[in-house]
């Protein structure tokens, strides 16, 4: 967790480093510092958004043309001023900004202690400026790797020293970070976007390397200090899409993306036919027709629409295949095995609970697949296939466009196995090829009708309690729509599958408690109706999503929000979007800071 930043050049470094740093703060948001080197380092930092960050940097203005940065998600110590990085040594010669976690943080903590160092701060990063002083002999790459190899996790490491100024030392282990070359000037960021609007060069640092940077660029050495020579990466994603382009928040521009989004991800990749042609999927057809099962693994949102893809798989390609929380496979013991083809969905590519996954699965002998949106993330890196994604880059820590390009990406996905091995039915194949063709039209469409979706909200907003059902497709969407609607109301929300209800959660059914159903899937219809007259017979209050051409579902609800009809294994993609924006009115009306909602972070690079 957590946002770095590092810059050398000609300028001064203060804007630079706050500038990148409210880019990154969807990573973390509790507090926030930077540190600049003159010819002493002077550092700023401050509890909360970038924003008083800044206002602190108009009253008390910093020189130089050197400086890391960092925002907070707190993990050691509560978020305050005095935990925020940087965190400097006693001397006050060094000074680090680290994000991630040191895993032996207690053991050093108290040999330090011992050999009578004194900290500040309750971080386990304030070690790591420890360590470095400890270790200097008047070369700083030196006493980082000495540091580096006393301290155990996962974690991204930028150092800073008054002894040789315009340097600035990194080390990747694990958690992401890149370098950005301009010309003349150098930056060091937890991501591209960070600084896209200043180069699109970059070098990526991959795990267990060490940068050492200075204002003509950087050289790269692995941490036991062997040379590594890196060709620069040229980004061509336009500065414009990371901007909100005239939404009054990045949730809900990347809500209307999702149009663009689906078709950026089809591009080039599904013909008339049916043939998939998927860059960076390379397994064979002997792979696919000989594979005996699928597993899909992530987290939070991406595991909701890993939801949706076991069923896609499964019926279109009657393969058995499961769904698995990424944190709970990884300690499973899972039945994974060679010839398996393991899925991995992380829209950033570096959730540690889904990298680990993702390497148990490889280690049993499993081909991994990682599905993802960052070009270079950890996950692309280590997969034997890569599915991007083609979102964009995703701000609001609530995933939207994201969900929305993974669900896309499984359907690719699905066909491409059936070219090899065959469809188990080829009129749904041909349905749903060419609904995917249709669905940006669709969803173009259904963007259309956010006035009614706003207005449902009003019904929610002051609840205290919601439930959301479905079944089958729909109960998949009904845990995303439940998630989003937790994630920034605040409200407490509950999914289960309609048919659950009235094994229990019906006693909590009255009418003071809105009940969302989703239902889209004929198979089921007269099922759901059942749970629906159960709700309303206990006086709950109940908004549908249902077919627009749906004549029936206005005898059971009290509110029915439309969406295109369209072939129900394709349904979650229409469904989903009138929940997404249903949460986002409802939080809009609660007054809650949309994009970055309480206690949460953007990417989870701890376990
Ligand atoms: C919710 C959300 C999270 C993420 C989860 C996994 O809106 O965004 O639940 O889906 O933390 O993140 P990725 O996809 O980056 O692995």
């Amino acid at each position: 967790m957590c946002g770095i930043m590092g810059y050398v050049g000609p300028g001064q470094a203060a804007p630079v480093l706050l500038d990148g740093l409210q880019r990154l703060e969807y990573r973390g948001y509790d507090s926030a510092g930077i540190a600049v080197l003159d010819r002493e380092i002077d550092v700023r930092k401050a509890e909360g958004k970038v924003e008083r960050l800044i206002d602190l940097t108009k009253t008390s203005p910093l020189n130089g043309s050197v400086g890391i940065g960092h925002t907070r998600w707190a993990t050691h110590g509560a978020p305050s001023d005095l935990n925020a990085h940087p965190h400097s040594d006693p001397s006050g010669a060094f000074v680090v900004v680290h994000n991630g976690i040191i895993e032996n943080f207690y053991e050093l903590r108290d040999r330090l202690t011992e050999d009578g160092h004194e900290f500040t701060s309750e971080t386990d990063t304030e070690i790591l400026a420890h360590l470095v002083a400890e270790a200097y002999r008047g070369d700083l790459a030196a006493a980082v790797r000495s540091a580096v190899a006393q301290a155990e996790g996962a974690y991204a490491l930028v150092v800073m020293t008054v002894h040789e100024p315009g340097k600035i030392v990194a080390v990747r282990r694990i958690s992401p970070l890149v370098v950005g070359l301009g010309v003349g000037e150098t930056f060091l960021a937890s991501d591209i976007p960070a600084v896209l609007h200043r180069t699109r060069d970059f070098l990526i640092i991959e795990d267990g390397e060490l940068v050492i940077v200075d204002e003509s660029g950087a050289t790269i050495e692995t941490i036991e200090g062997e040379a590594v020579d890196r060709e620069p990466l040229h980004v061509d994603w336009d500065s414009e899409m990371a901007e909100k382009g005239g939404y009054e928040h990045f949730m809900l521009k990347e809500i209307h993306e999702q149009p663009a989004v689906v078709t950026e991800t089809l591009a080039g990749r599904l013909e008339e036919d049916g043939s998939a042609w998927l860059d960076h999927v390379d397994f064979d057809d002997d792979f696919a027709r000989n594979l005996n099962r699928v597993w899909i693994t992530a987290c939070g949102t991406a595991y909701n629409a890993g939801m949706v893809g076991a069923e896609i798989f499964r019926r279109l390609l009657r393969l058995p295949t499961s769904v698995e929380y990424a944190h709970e496979m990884r300690y499973a013991d899972p039945l994974v095995s060679e010839g398996d083809l393991v899925i991995a969905i992380s829209q950033s590519g570096e959730t540690a609970d889904t990298l680990a996954a993702a390497r148990l699965a490889k280690e049993r002998g499993a081909r991994l697949l990682a599905i993802t949106n960052v070009v270079g993330s950890t996950l692309s890196r280590e997969a034997d296939d890569v599915l991007y994604t083609r979102a964009g880059p995703e701000i609001a820590v609530a995933s939207t466009k994201a969900y929305m390009a993974m669900l896309i990406g499984q359907y690719l996905l699905a066909l491409r196995i059936g070219a090899a091995r065959g469809l188990a039915d080829s009129d749904l194949a041909d349905r749903v090829i060419h609904g995917l063709h249709a669905l940006p039209g669709d969803l173009e469409r259904l963007m259309q009708s956010e006035a009614a979706i706003a207005d449902a909200a009003k019904r929610l907003a002051h609840a205290e309690d919601v439930y959301f059902i479905g079944r089958g497709l729909d109960y998949a969407v009904a845990v995303e729509g439940s998630l989003k609607l937790k994630e920034i109301s605040y409200l407490h929300s509950e999914a289960m599958p309609a048919g659950e209800l009235k094994h229990g959660t019906l006693a909590l059914i009255t009418e003071d408690v809105p009940v969302v159903v989703v239902i889209t899937q004929e198979a089921l219809y007269d099922k759901t109706v059942s749970a629906i007259q159960e709700v309303k017979a206990r006086g709950g209050e109940v908004i549908a999503v249902a077919y627009e051409d749906d004549d029936r579902i206005g005898r059971f609800a009290d509110v029915v929000l439309r969406v295109p009809r369209t072939d129900d294994l394709l349904g979650p993609v229409n469904a989903v979007v009138p929940l997404q924006l249903l949460a986002y009115h409802v939080a809009k009306i609660r007054g809650n800071d949309i994009d970055q909602p309480r206690n949460l972070a953007k990417s989870v690079t701890v376990e």
